[in-house]
C-alpha cells in the first residue's frame, strides 16, 4: 500500500518498509489483515447458515441434501492481480465495492433439485440480500459449465459494529464439481498444442452434457424411491 493515496502496491509497501516509515507501513497491513478477517469471518456465517439448512432437511426428509462445502478466500496476491487486470483502483475501498469473491462458498448437492431449495432458503433469510444471480444450470456456458452462482450481502457482528459483507456463492452436484475440476486443468494448460486444446474442449463439452442427463436421471430415480 501505498502512504500518500492509501493505494496497495507491493512496491509502494516495499519503499514504506525500506524508507523505515514502518508505523505506516504496518497500519496499512493491519488493515489490510482486518478486512480479510471480516471476509473470513462472512465465510463462517454462510457457512453455519448452509449446515442450519441441512440440519433441519435432514431431519424432515432423512437425507442430507449437502454432500461437501468447499470455503476459499482470495489471497492478497490474486487480489492485486484482480484489481490490475481490471485497472480498478488499488484501495481496501475498491476491493469492497469491485471485487465480489473475496469470500468464496461453494456447496456440493448430490441432487440438482437441492441446489435450487438451498438457494431459495438461504435467499428468503432476512439478513441476507441477492447482489446478483448467474444460474449456469438453466443457462450453461459454450463449453458446458454448470452451476449456480449468487453474490449475497449478509451481515457479521464485529465487537463494535455489524458490517454487511459480501460473498460469493456457488452451488453444484457432485458430478458438476467433478467436471469444473478437470476442466479448471485444462485452463490452466496454457502451453498445449492447439489442435489437442480444442479436442480435449469438445471432449469436455461432450462429458458435461452426458453428466447433465446422469444428474437428471439419478434425480428422477430419487423421486421415485421417495415415493415408493
Ligand atoms: P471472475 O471469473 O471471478 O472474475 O468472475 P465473473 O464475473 O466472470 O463470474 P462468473 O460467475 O462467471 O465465474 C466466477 C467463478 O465461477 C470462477 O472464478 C470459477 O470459480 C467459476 N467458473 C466460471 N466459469 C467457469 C468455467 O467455465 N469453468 C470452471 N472450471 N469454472 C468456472
Ligand atoms: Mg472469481
Amino acid at each position: 500500500m501505498d502512504d500518500e493515496t492509501g493505494t496497495i502496491t507491493e512496491r509502494g509497501l516495499a519503499g514504506l518498509l525500506a524508507s523505515g516509515d514502518m508505523a505506516r507501513a504496518s497500519v496499512m497491513l493491519e488493515k489490510l489483515r482486518r478486512l480479510m478477517t471480516c471476509y473470513r469471518c462472512a465465510i463462517m456465517e454462510v457457512e453455519t447458515k448452509f449446515r442450519v439448512l441441512d440440519a433441519q432437511f435432514s431431519a424432515r426428509h432423512e437425507r442430507n441434501p449437502i454432500d461437501t462445502i468447499k470455503s476459499r478466500l482470495k489471497s492478497p496476491e490474486s487480489i492485486l492481480g484482480k484489481l490490475e487486470r481490471r485497472g480498478l483502483e488499488r484501495t481496501l475501498e475498491s476491493v469492497e465495492s469491485n471485487l465480489n469473491d473475496i469470500a468464496g462458498v461453494r456447496v456440493i448437492c448430490s441432487f440438482k433439485d437441492d441446489i435450487y431449495t438451498l438457494a431459495d432458503c438461504l435467499l428468503q433469510q432476512d439478513d441476507v440480500r441477492l447482489v446478483s444471480a448467474k444460474d449456469y444450470i438453466k443457462n450453461p456456458k459454450p463449453n458446458g459449465y454448470r452451476s449456480l452462482h449468487l453474490i449475497i450481502e449478509t451481515p457479521i457482528f464485529l465487537p463494535e459494529e455489524k458490517r454487511q459483507m459480501r460473498v460469493e456463492v456457488q452451488l453444484r452436484t457432485i458430478a458438476m464439481e467433478f467436471w469444473a475440476n478437470l476442466e479448471h486443468k485444462l485452463r490452466y494448460k496454457k502451453d498445449l498444442p492447439e489442435e489437442l486444446a480444442a479436442s480435449i474442449a469438445g471432449r469436455l463439452s461432450a462429458c458435461a452434457e452426458r453428466s447433465a442427463l446422469l444428474d437428471d436421471e439419478m434425480g428422477r430415480i430419487r423421486t421415485i424411491l421417495e415415493g415408493v
